[in-house]
């Protein structure tokens, strides 16, 4: 359908869907110059229902292409989270070696049904393009993957060990993770479990993902967990924790007892990250919005964006080993230099007004001893803030009073906080706000919240206050461009 994306809240530089429902990124892969980003998705209405893969392709992940969707419901049920690889040697067959064929691994939920003798049974399928993703075929021996009774069961990400020359899959069974493996992406043995005695059990365990980093610029390297869970998150409702460990071709271990979170907005989840990719940089795109809320949020032609790309990297400090997550390099393209300050001193509260800040990035670096508070708000004094409390080494981000909270209880209720290690050096901030979006990015991605927010009227103005004799410096502010329209 035509559609000039200027509804309001309509995101300008976010990934959504032309119209209706869609939640958690899947099948992220690249192939053959292209970045493919299938997603959850409701073709017939603007509230979750029978679950298909919508599809967009990108070149370079900022600029998107719809297309077509790539997989419907079918009699073994609706196609719920999941993966994609290339399958490089044929393994499967589904190809040839010159042409070898997209596979999409994906969980099947059957509402009703004889056979499931449960209403949520879940099982595994798989299906196969070899036109790069434009057209897709169920494999015919599907499921892949039976349902012993489990009630949970699902969101397989597969990917290719090196290690053992075998394709990995980790999917979730409510409150752990399971790992198989397999030759040929249709057999699979179960090799190993993870978690029921680990890590934050406040919902379910939904949408799991597992790679391997370069910690920091050493050589040491360690595996990632990255668990969804629903509710339970530090702020509330959907969130993602992460573990640090070890897998060895069979099992995952870690010996951690903290619990980690990768963004502690209220708006990021059931994230995962790309095969595939040529130079090996672990890319992640999360789903913008929160189970609590998803449903009721205000807007009415599609509902939720992604959150911006990011570049997944891990590093150590005193208390052990972290992720961070911070927009992919190919967003700078859609950068206009607005204003750029060398240093203020902080003796009176800093302030800047724009027309629109709703399409832009402010980034600085902050010197502070006492509380420091940044604020963006409009004219009817809606806003939002971010505010580190050196005390009690806390960030703070409130969207209590951010516009329209009303739709539901949890979504403007409490400030959101964070813990941090105190910062010498100086904090480097970067907030990125679109139409109902802000993406705050602390010390390059190691403290982030995001989160949307539905303001009545754009937020013009900008202040930074509290601690005086802070100084700010290299106060840079961009405008972004919108991939939709050209202006
Ligand atoms: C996560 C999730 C997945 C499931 C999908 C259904 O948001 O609940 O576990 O596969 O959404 O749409």
């Amino acid at each position: 359908s035509e559609n000039s994306y200027s509804e309001p809240f309509r995101p300008q530089f976010h990934f959504t869907p032309q119209e209706k429902w869609m939640n958690d990124p899947n099948g992220l892969v690249y192939n053959d110059g292209v970045y493919h980003l299938f997603y959850q998705y409701y073709p017939e209405d603007i509230v979750w229902g029978p679950m298909h893969w919508g599809h967009a392709t990108s070149k370079d992940m900022i600029h998107w292409d719809h297309k077509p969707i790539a997989l419907y419901p079918d009699e073994l049920g609706l196609i719920f989270s999941g993966s994609a690889v290339v399958d490089s040697n044929n393994s499967s067959g589904f190809g040839t070696k010159e042409n070898p064929p997209l596979v999409a691994i994906f969980t099947y939920h059957l509402m009703e049904g004889e056979k499931a003798g449960r209403k949520d049974f879940q099982t595994q399928g798989i299906a196969y393009s070899l036109d790069n993703g434009d057209t897709w075929t169920k494999y015919e021996g599907n499921p892949v993957i039976v349902n012993d009774g489990i009630k949970d069961f699902r969101d397989p990400k597969v990917f290719w060990d090196e290690s053992t020359s075998q394709w990995v899959m980790i999917l979730v069974a409510g409150d752990h993770a399971k790992f198989y493996k397999s030759p040929n992406l249709k057999d699979w043995e179960l090799m190993s479990e993870f978690g029921k005695d680990k890590g934050a059990h406040g919902g379910v365990w939904e949408c799991p993902d597992l790679f391997k980093l370069k910690v920091g610029e050493t050589e040491e390297e360690k595996w990632v967990l990255l668990i969804s869970i629903n509710p339970g998150a530090p702020n509330g409702g959907s969130g993602t924790q992460y573990f640090v460990g070890e897998f060895d071709g069979t099992n995952f271990t870690t010996n951690h007892e903290d619990i980690k979170w990768l963004d502690y907005g209220m708006d990021n989840y059931a994230g995962v990250t790309y095969n595939n990719v040529p130079n090996k940089d672990r890319l992640f795109i999360g789903w913008m919005s929160n189970w609590n809320y998803a449903r009721d949020t205000p807007t009415e032609v599609w509902r939720s964006a992604m959150t911006l790309p990011r570049k997944l990297t891990l590093d150590k400090d005193e208390s052990g080993y972290f992720l961070k997550n911070y927009p992919i390099a190919n967003f700078n393209k859609l950068k206009k230099l607005e204003k750029e300050i060398n240093a203020i001193t902080l003796d009176a509260p800093f302030e800047w007004e724009a027309e629109n800040l709703n399409h832009k990035e402010i980034s600085f670096t902050m010197n502070f001893k006492d509380e420091i508070t940044v604020s963006v708000r409009n004219s009817l004094s809606e806003k939002v803030s971010l505010a580190f409390n050196p005390k009690e080494n806390k960030i703070l981000f409130d969207r209590t009073g951010s516009g329209i909270v009303d739709f539901e209880d949890s979504f403007g209720k409490e400030i959101q906080s964070q813990p941090y290690m105190p910062i010498d050096k100086g904090v480097e901030v970067k907030i990125i706000i679109d139409q109902s979006s802000v993406e705050v990015f602390i010390d390059k991605g190691k403290y982030v919240f995001t989160n949307q927010i539905f303001p009545k009227k754009v937020y013009t103005k900008l202040d930074i206050s509290g601690a005086e004799g802070a100084v700010i410096s290299n106060l840079v502010i961009n405008n972004i461009k919108s991939i939709w329209n050209e202006n």
